[in-house]
C-alpha cells in the first residue's frame, strides 16, 4: 500500500515514514526542504532499509499537486505534515502560514475528493485550546481564540476538513491533536534538527548542553504551578510516529466512526520545565546551565492531554517515560554535534 506523507523529511513526518515502513506500507514523500534536509533520507534508510520514493516540489504550487495526484493514482492515503510550525514567525508572517498552511490543505483536499476513496491524517496541535479551562484536557474542550496565525492554521484547518467530510462520503479523515513532541529515534540516525536558534525548550537545553548555546533562557517562574514554572505534557516523537500509523490503519481498515474523528496525542502526564531540565541532568549526568527570566508572552501555563480517547478508541497509548525521551534527543544532540 503507497502513502503520501508530505513534510516527510521533518522531525514527525521522518520518524512517522519510519514506522509506516516498518509496517510494510510504501512510502512517498514530498518536502521542498524549507526546514528539512535531503540526507534525512539517508537515516530512514539507514534505519529501515528502505529508501523512500521522494519528490521535492512545493505543495503551493497547485498544478504541481494536481500533478501528483495523476501520477500516483494508487495511493491508499495521506499523512499531511507539511506546513510552517514557528508561532513567532506567523505573527510576523501571517500570510504565508495561511497560504501555506491552509491554502495548501485546499489543494491537497481537491485532490483527494477527487478519489472514490481518500484516508487522510492531519497534523494538528494542542495549540488549538489554547489555555484549557480544564486539566486534562480533552478531545470535546473548547477550542479557544488562537494566540497566534499558526494557531489559527490549525483550528481553521479541522474546520476545513470537517466540512470537507460533511460532503465527501468517500474521504475519511483523522485530526491528530500534538502536545509537545520531543526526543529522536533510538537508532540516533534521525531526530530533530531545528534551523537557526531553537525556539523549543528541548532543542535548546541539549545544544546548551553541547555548548552549542551559552545559556538556556527559562520563561518564567512565578506562574501558579508547583515550581512557577509551565507545565506542559512532553511525548516521545516515536510514540507520536507509531499513533500516526495507528490512525491510518484504523481508516484503513474503516474502523472509524463517521469520516472525520479527532485524537490527542499525550502522554496524560504533566511536567513543569524544572522537571525537565532535571530529567535531562538525570539521564546525562551533565549540569546545565540555565537562568529564570521573564515570561514568554503567548504561553500558556499548564497543558497536558486526556489520553482515554486515544488509549480506548485509536487503541494507542504512548510508551516513553519523559526520561526516556530526554536521553534520546541527548543521545541525538551528541551524534549530529559531537
Ligand atoms: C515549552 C515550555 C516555554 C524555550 C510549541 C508550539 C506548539 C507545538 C509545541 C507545534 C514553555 C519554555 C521554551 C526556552 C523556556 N508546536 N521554554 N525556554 O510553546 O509548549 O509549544 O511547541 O505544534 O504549537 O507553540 O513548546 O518547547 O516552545 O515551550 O523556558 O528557551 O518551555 O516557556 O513553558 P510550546 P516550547
Amino acid at each position: 500500500m503507497k502513502i503520501l506523507v508530505t513534510g516527510g523529511l521533518g522531525f514527525i513526518g521522518s520518524h512517522t515514514v519510519v514506522e509506516l515502513q516498518n509496517e510494510g506500507f510504501e512510502v512517498v514523500i514530498i518536502d521542498n526542504l524549507s526546514n528539512s534536509s535531503e540526507d534525512v533520507l539517508d537515516g530512514i534508510e539507514a534505519i529501515t532499509g528502505i529508501r523512500p520514493i521522494f519528490e521535492k516540489f512545493d505543495l503551493r504550487d497547485k498544478s504541481d499537486v494536481q500533478d501528483f495526484f495523476k501520477r500516483h493514482a494508487d495511493l491508499e492515503g495521506v499523512i499531511h505534515f507539511a506546513a510552517s510550525k514557528a508561532v513567532g514567525e506567523s505573527v510576523d508572517k501571517p500570510l504565508l502560514y495561511y497560504e501555506n498552511n491552509l491554502g495548501v490543505l485546499v489543494y491537497m483536499l481537491q485532490e483527494l475528493t477527487k478519489m472514490d476513496k481518500a484516508n487522510f491524517i492531519f497534523s494538528s496541535s494542542c495549540t488549538v485550546y489554547g489555555q484549557a479551562d480544564e486539566l486534562p484536557i480533552t478531545e470535546d474542550a473548547p477550542v479557544k481564540p488562537a494566540e497566534s496565525p499558526y494557531g489559527n492554521t490549525k483550528q481553521i484547518g479541522e474546520e476545513i476538513i470537517r466540512d470537507t467530510c460533511k460532503i465527501s462520503p468517500q474521504l475519511a479523515a483523522i485530526a491528530l491533536r500534538y502536545f509537545n513532541p520531543i526526543g529522536a529515534h533510538p537508532s540516533v540516525e534521525i531526530g530533530e534538527l531545528p534551523l537557526g536558534i531553537p525556539q523549543n525548550l528541548v532543542p535548546f537545553i541539549t545544544q546548551t548542553a553541547v555548548g552549542l548555546r551559552e545559556q538556556l533562557s527559562v520563561f518564567g517562574d512565578d506562574y501558579p504551578t508547583n515550581d512557577g514554572t509551565c507545565i506542559r505534557d512532553y511525548i516521545h516523537v516515536v510514540d507520536v510516529a507509531k499513533a500516526h500509523v495507528v490512525a491510518l490503519q484504523r481508516l484503513l481498515n474503516q474502523k472509524n466512526e463517521g469520516n472525520y474523528e479527532v485524537f490527542n496525542l499525550g502522554t496524560g502526564t504533566g511536567s513543569s520545565v524544572l522537571e525537565v531540565i532535571h530529567s535531562f541532568e538525570r539521564v546525562s549526568g551533565e549540569k546545565l546551565n540555565y537562568k529564570i527570566v521573564d515570561r514568554r508572552p503567548g504561553d500558556v501555563i499548564k497543558a497536558y492531554a486526556d489520553t482515554t480517547n486515544a488509549n480506548k478508541v485509536l487503541g494507542w497509548k504512548a510508551g516513553s517515560t519523559l526520561d526516556d525521551s530526554m536521553k534520546s534527543a541527548w543521545d541525538w544532540e551528541r551524534k549530529v554535534r559531537g
